[in-house]
């Protein structure tokens, strides 16, 4: 008699659930070797439109299609079993109305296998995301640094300073407000992080934002040291995986150069 062990993947809920608890671990993940890893040990992946920039090397994340994050999101959901994934909506794929962002939603999570999506924007996506909801589509909302709208805010700079922080703060509470199980917030000062944390019901996700949040991501390539010449102030790197990488690939070619590499373990005869 074959024994299954049967994993039940967290969903949406669950993640809303842990708000106010211990700190939920999420991470992203873009392929199949390094989804299984993130899996064993966080609570949500997220198939980030990051891809752009750390698998196509893209200048930012205003290039990345639909086809993309579907072709990345599947083959994360595949080879995990027990975190929440969920996909970005890259641009242009959701602003213009929320019946665009319901079709493309509900063929992310037909074709990848995903439990929720990801869409960037406060106050003025609450709509969408009410339409959305409804409709059996989780959303993560995501405010403060909105990547997607860096050509509009001149850059990749810090938000919620100043006057800033009461728009970022009605943005958390009108996507709270309309649905979202989890706001990420991106780039602001820790205080207003900390503060919409205790007054919304969704749970926050902080990037460089603030550890008061309810859950911390970052990208997995900046905590793997896949990119020694770009290092984003708040991630701290756990490996230095982009050097050995070279070393190794460096290595290999040098020893392929001076024929000192091992023989092969099996040659073909002819
Ligand atoms: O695309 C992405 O990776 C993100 C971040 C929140 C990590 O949106």
């Amino acid at each position: 008699m074959s024994q299954h062990k049967t994993i039940r993947r967290k969903t949406a809920p669950d993640i809303l659930a842990a708000k106010g608890g211990e700190a939920i671990p999420c991470l992203t993940a873009y392929t199949a070797p390094i989804a299984a890893m993130v899996d064993r040990h966080c609570d949500l992946i997220l198939v980030g439109d990051s891809l752009g920039m750390t698998v196509y090397g893209l200048p930012s994340t205003v290039g990345v299609t639909l086809d993309m994050m579907i072709a990345h999101g599947r083959a994360v959901v595949t080879h995990s079993e027990r975190a929440l994934v969920v996909v970005d909506m890259p641009f242009g794929a959701y602003e213009e109305s929320r019946e665009q962002a319901m079709r493309n939603a509900a063929r992310v999570m037909a074709e990848t296998g995903c439990g929720a999506i990801k869409l960037e924007g406060g106050a003025h996506m609450a709509e969408t995301v009410d339409f959305l909801v409804r409709r059996g589509v989780p959303v993560l909302g995501h405010i403060g640094l909105t990547p997607q709208s860096v050509n509009a805010l001149g850059g990749y700079k810090v938000q919620g300073r100043g006057a800033d922080a009461d728009r970022l703060m009605a943005d958390a509470k009108a996507l709270s407000d309309a649905g979202c199980f989890g706001v990420v917030i991106e780039k602001t000062t820790a205080s207003i992080a900390a503060k919409i944390t205790t007054e919304i019901a969704a749970v926050t996700i902080g990037i460089g934002g603030s550890p008061a949040c309810d859950g911390q991501i970052l990208v997995v390539d900046d905590i793997l040291g896949m990119f020694p010449d770009f290092r984003p102030k708040f991630a701290k790197v756990y490996a230095e995986l982009g050097e050995a990488a070279d070393k190794a690939i460096g290595a290999y070619a040098d020893e392929v150069r001076a024929r000192t590499f091992p023989a092969p373990v099996h040659t073909f005869k002819d």
